[in-house]
């Protein structure tokens, strides 16, 4: 009944910024009248006649030339009031009262949990009073860890912004392969990865005076490992703060788990959220979603929506629909602004996030679940939850690891509602039975120390000097056997000797920021004389499902493009075909257009590469090229992902050599029709079944050349012979 009176508010917030804003030009016209207007008498006149237009005014000074002064002025206007709106919003967020007392609060203890809603301003603002406070005199800086990229750098970005001082400079962020510091920065964003290598140069953090882990309750692999090193740094570094900072309940977990450390608790401000659930589950939740959207859109008062998708290719697909529906509609309803936001948004599109919806639209933001509490996006008022997320999940039992879609946690879907209620009252709509909430989802996820391979985990423990890993200061153990599996892994690639040890292949492996399989790939193109090769091929597969693009009305032209890049041995050829040919078009816009390529990504990969580069000088490696032959190529990609080998059945399936699962080749492969009889797959992703993506052929006759203490050649006869290898030898837990 009171739904009309409900939305008041959310319109009237929307005026707000509009009339400001016009009561802001009036002033701006007003003083340039009295300034010109005493001045020359012949603009007053114009001035006169066109007062009903006030850009026509502006730009009949500036024709005139005596434009000067009045644009200075407004210049410094515009600064002004913009850095005032920054004061209003960073005056009315939930942490600002407790600014004193907070500031207080660090001073006092040493370690210090923050707890508060998401929105509250523990991000942005904790460290910006840190440095208002003094915490970074003596030449040393504030840390802030996020677990991921895509909000370290937005809100680096933000930050920057509201102190007034260019990203890079004071403010910076620095995430894999893209560091954005200089000497100057005195708050540094970073994802907890990157922390987590910078233990390797400076094992006691000595540069900075706080470091905040923040949104620990997201509980990812790097965040519950920083938690156990910077617990024991704190012991013997006492000046240095340390702040956990997180969303949810679980501050009385870390408040134990850091000695007893004092809980400090923003109250949070929410606004009711009315959810709604479907009667029967839904087929097609893209599908759902987007008829949801537009039922919104033209239903429900003004007022931004958020959905919730798993991946950049959901995402990808809503958005088309959504736009085509909305063109077919043309007028009948208002604009739809459609912003995406996931884990490798280009920073140009990034940017978009945060701008304001234009008056009498509607903002959709597809996101995914790093809206859930990592950025707030404001003035959201409906919430679109399918209940899904994409997950890296690791089967110990088998040793493999797949991405895959998996229903969210009750955690989660409580986390998404409350998004839409942080400016006004909202509505959330689960496309899932009240039923399956209740009885199919999880209480709370399980942290991703307890699912995912350790392998890159342990090499870097390792590489710390921290061999007891049993006896690691965990917040929650990984399990035994996925702890055991990471060592048996890294003594198979080489990187642990039998004592458990880290080997000199270890050490120089642990300097690349990338899995130790891929490691130990570039660190072999040495051996087989292509490390330009490799380098192009790690780079691509880092940004790899972002490459090809496959518009809907395209989809013909945008697959023919594809098969011409596709190499007979299989997609890393394929993927350095791609990358060559746009090195040799002088890395052309107009190539990747033709071709159906993505620019950003290529632009991407070869930042990626650079670095990579880079790294390869530092390990001493020279960069040589064994091209147009690519047998060593793939020997070297072997000898780091020689676990990863299926081998083609009778049934004409391919069945893993490990552990005889049952894989099929991705149809977006080259080899998808080729059926080479033994390959070597990049990694798996589970959809309807367990696919290979990025697949190389190989010959099984490598894996004794690569791997003589893991294969054994009978292991590898053509035969129906269908035992498991056997590891060779076992890593050692040393205390
Ligand atoms: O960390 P927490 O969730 O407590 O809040 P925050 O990220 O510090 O956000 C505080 C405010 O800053 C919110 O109103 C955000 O919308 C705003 N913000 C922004 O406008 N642009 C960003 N890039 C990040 C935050
Ligand atoms: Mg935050």
């Amino acid at each position: 009944k009171g739904e009309k009176e409900e939305y008041v508010e959310v319109d009237e917030l929307e005026k707000q910024p509009n009339s400001e804003q016009k009561k802001w030009e009036a002033e701006q016209l007003a003083s340039a009248q009295f300034q010109f207007g005493s001045k020359d008498a012949k603009i007053k006149e114009e001035y006169d006649l066109l007062l009903e237009d006030q850009i026509e005014f502006i730009q009949a000074l500036t024709m005139d030339g005596s434009r000067d002064d009045s644009s200075k002025k407004s210049e410094i206007s515009e600064a002004e009031w913009k850095r005032m709106t920054i004061e209003e919003t960073q005056k009315s967020l939930p942490v600002y009262p407790f600014k004193e007392d907070l500031i207080e609060a660090v001073r006092e203890h040493q370690i210090l949990i923050v707890e508060g809603e998401t929105g509250s301003g523990k991000t942005t603002q904790i460290p910006q009073y840190l440095v208002e406070s003094g915490f970074t005199e003596g030449n040393k800086k504030i840390g802030c860890t996020q677990p991921r990229r895509v909000a370290a750098m937005s809100v680096a970005a933000r930050v920057a912004e509201e102190m007034g001082v260019k990203l890079g400079n004071e403010v910076g962020y620095s995430i894999r392969f893209e560091d954005c510091t200089s000497e100057r920065t005195i708050l540094k964003y970073m994802t907890d990865g990157t922390l987590h290598r910078e233990f390797l140069s400076e094992p006691d953090l000595a540069s900075y005076s706080v470091m905040i882990i923040d949104e620990a309750h997201e509980r990812t692999l790097h965040t519950d490992i920083l938690f156990g090193l910077v617990k024991d740094i704190a012991r013997f570094r006492p000046e240095l703060k340390l702040i956990i900072s997180s969303a949810t309940l679980d501050a009385d977990k870390f408040s134990k788990f850091f000695d007893d450390a004092p809980i400090f608790r923003i109250p949070g401000r929410r606004y009711p959220v009315d959810i709604f659930y479907t009667k029967a589950p839904e087929a097609d939740y893209i599908d759902a979603c987007c008829v949801s959207v537009l039922q919104i859109h033209a239903t429900q008062p003004l007022g931004d929506i958020l959905v919730f998708l798993t991946g950049q290719d959901e995402i990808e697909t809503c958005q088309e629909v959504l736009q085509d529906r909305v063109k077919r509609l043309g007028s009948k309803i208002r604009e739809l602004v459609i912003i995406p936001v996931y884990a490798n948004l280009p920073s140009d599109m990034q940017a978009k996030i945060f701008d304001p919806t234009p008056p009498n639209a509607r903002k959709v933001v597809l996101a995914t679940n790093i809206a859930e509490t990592s950025l707030t996006i404001d003035n959201i008022i409906y919430v679109i939850d399918p209940g899904f997320a994409k997950q890296n999940n690791f089967n110990s039992r088998t040793g493999m690891e797949s991405l895959m879609v998996v229903p969210i946690s009750k955690a989660s879907a409580n986390q998404r509602a409350g998004r839409a209620g942080r400016t006004a009252p909202g509505k959330c709509f689960r496309l899932y039975t009240a039923w399956a909430y209740k009885h199919e989802l999880e209480d709370n996820t399980v942290p991703e120390i307890q699912r995912i391979n350790l392998g890159n985990a342990v090499l870097m423990l390792k590489a710390l000097g921290i061999n007891d890993l049993i006896h690691f200061d965990f917040l929650d153990p990984p399990p035994h056997e996925t702890l055991v599996l990471a060592l048996e892994q890294l003594y198979a690639l080489g990187a642990l000797n039998h004592h458990g040890e880290l080997t000199k292949l270890g050490r120089r492996m642990a300097e690349f920021p990338v899995d130790p399989m891929m490691g130990k790939m570039l660190l072999a193109s040495e051996k087989y004389k292509c490390s330009e090769e490799l380098v192009s091929i790690a780079a691509m597969l880092s940004v790899n499902s972002a490459i090809f693009y496959r518009p809907k009305d395209k989809i013909i032209h945008a697959d023919t493009a594809r098969k011409n890049f596709n190499h007979l041995s299989g997609d890393h050829l394929s993927l350095l075909q791609v990358y060559n040919q746009w090195v040799d078009t002088d890395h052309s816009t107009q190539w990747c257009y033709e071709n159906f390529i993505q620019y950003r990504s290529m632009k991407r990969a070869r930042d990626v590469r650079e670095q990579l580069v880079g790294l390869m000088q530092r390990v001493e490696i020279d960069m040589v090229s064994c091209l147009p032959e690519t047998v060593n190529v793939r020997k070297a990609i072997t000898a780091g992902y020689f676990y990863h080998v299926a081998k083609l059945s009778k049934s004409g399936n391919y069945k893993t050599i490990k552990h005889n699962q049952t894989v099929l080749i991705h149809p977006n492969s080259s080899l998808f029709e080729e059926l080479p009889r033994w390959v070597l797959y990049h990694e798996l992703v589970f959809t309807t079944k367990e696919y290979m993506r990025q697949v190389v052929e190989i010959d099984s006759k490598w894996l004794l050349e690569v791997a003589p203490h893991y294969y054994k050649a009978k292991e590898l006869e053509d035969s129906t012979n269908k035992k498991m290898p056997k590891v060779t030898g076992r890593a050692v837990m040393t205390q």
